[in-house]
């Protein structure tokens, strides 16, 4: 585990030591931007650390409105509700669907929170092979369902990969079903102006998908949100008990919200740098003949067969001064591979030094391999 006795900026401190950090999901580098946390000092010296209540009964306040209006305004939605993590997210909305679906079909590599959220009462759950629309069909076909929620990340967290709605939308439509994407790794990052996978896919005014969001990555603050119509945002409000009975969102992370969405309003040139930092990246590492993905985002694996080679990477960079975790969760599939996560804020000698301390493992590994082989 790496201790952070730091803020998680390109760079951090472990046990005292310095290391260049290529972890975690802060992808914009809010997480530590100057601006934010002066919008954070001010929300803690007006409205304390927390509002202790539920946003039902006495913790609404007008910051909170202020931010689901922002974020209303930032997805071209009448309405936004925020809630307390990303990852509760999938419950809340496939609580309140409850009754417009009886199966349930999910990509088999969904993250944790996707099969945290499944209703215990539902009468069918259908896992497709990842990313496979038409297994996806094949299985909706065999099942005879006309009222599915199909429901899959956009980004998915290990591998990087762009869930493929332009293939999986259709087949969803041809079913009847309603589309449920997870777009936590997205928001702020895909699209043209940053709404994530929907609109990289042109499907922003489809009335069958829903999306779940979190201001806990790109973002650089925390706390999840769903926008859309003001129904869905009323039925969130009245039926969710989550909603209703969990404490509101605290003060600092609402105004972290508020700035660094007016930040990301002023800046569309973050994400596009970051997409184009992460893709030469990809290809470098690509290049050397490790195993990865090829898509778009800022997250680029590197795919062992085996955990140990992964543990072993992983550990040769720590020793060298760089964070890149081996990760083993949090999916079905077991995935044995380090993740590298970019950040538009990595230097250009960050990058370098990560390829070449890639390549120097690389060799060291071919070589001995080649040593066992010959004895
Ligand atoms: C796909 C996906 N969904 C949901 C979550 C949960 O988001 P949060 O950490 O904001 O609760 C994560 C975070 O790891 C994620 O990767």
């Amino acid at each position: 585990m790496v201790l952070l006795n730091s803020e998680v900026g390109n760079f951090i401190i472990s046990n005292g030591r310095r290391y260049s950090y290529f972890a975690g999901n802060n992808y914009l580098g809010l997480a530590v931007d100057a601006r934010i946390k002066a919008a954070v000092i001010k929300a803690v010296e007006k409205y304390g650390v927390n509002f202790s209540a539920s946003r039902h009964t006495t913790g609404t306040a007008d910051i909170h409105l202020e931010l689901e209006n922002a974020l209303a305004s930032f997805k071209g939605k009448e309405d936004a509700v925020v809630f307390a993590s990303g990852f509760q997210g999938n419950s809340i909305l496939l609580e309140v669907l409850k009754g417009s679906y009886s199966t349930v079909c999910i990509d088999q590599s969904a993250h944790a929170s996707i099969l945290a959220a499944i209703p215990s009462n539902v009468a069918g759950v259908i896992f497709y092979d990842h990313c496979d629309a038409d297994h996806l069909d094949e299985l909706l076909e065999n099942s005879g369902s006309s009222d599915a929620l199909v429901i899959t990340d956009g980004i998915f967290p290990l591998t990087g990969e762009i869930a493929p709605l332009d293939r999986i939308y259709p087949v969803v439509r041809k079913h009847h079903g309603i589309l449920v994407v997870d777009d936590a790794h997205a928001t702020g990052i895909l699209g043209d102006t940053g709404k994530g996978t929907t609109e990289l896919f042109g499907l922003c005014g489809e009335e069958r998908i829903y999306q779940t969001e979190t201001m806990s990555k790109a973002l650089g603050g925390y706390g999840g949100f769903i926008s859309g119509s003001r129904t869905l945002t009323a039925l969130i409000r009245e039926r969710s008990a989550t909603y209703q009975a969990s404490t509101a969102l605290p003060p600092p992370i609402v105004a972290a919200g508020i700035a660094s969405l007016r930040i990301l309003g002023d800046n569309p040139d973050l994400r596009h740098q970051l997409l184009e930092k992460s893709w030469l990246l990809r290809q470098a590492i690509a290049e050397m003949g490790y195993r990865t993905t090829a898509c778009r985002t800022p997250i680029i694996p590197v795919i062992f067969d085996a955990p140990e080679k992964a543990r072993d990477l992983s550990h040769f960079l720590e020793e060298n001064g760089v964070i890149v975790p081996y990760m083993n969760y949090p999916v079905r599939k077991e995935m044995h591979q380090v993740r590298i996560a970019v950040s538009v804020s990595h230097t250009e000698e960050q990058v370098s030094q990560l390829l070449e301390l890639l390549k120097k493992w690389k060799t060291k590994n071919e070589n001995s391999q080649n040593q066992e082989s010959i004895y």
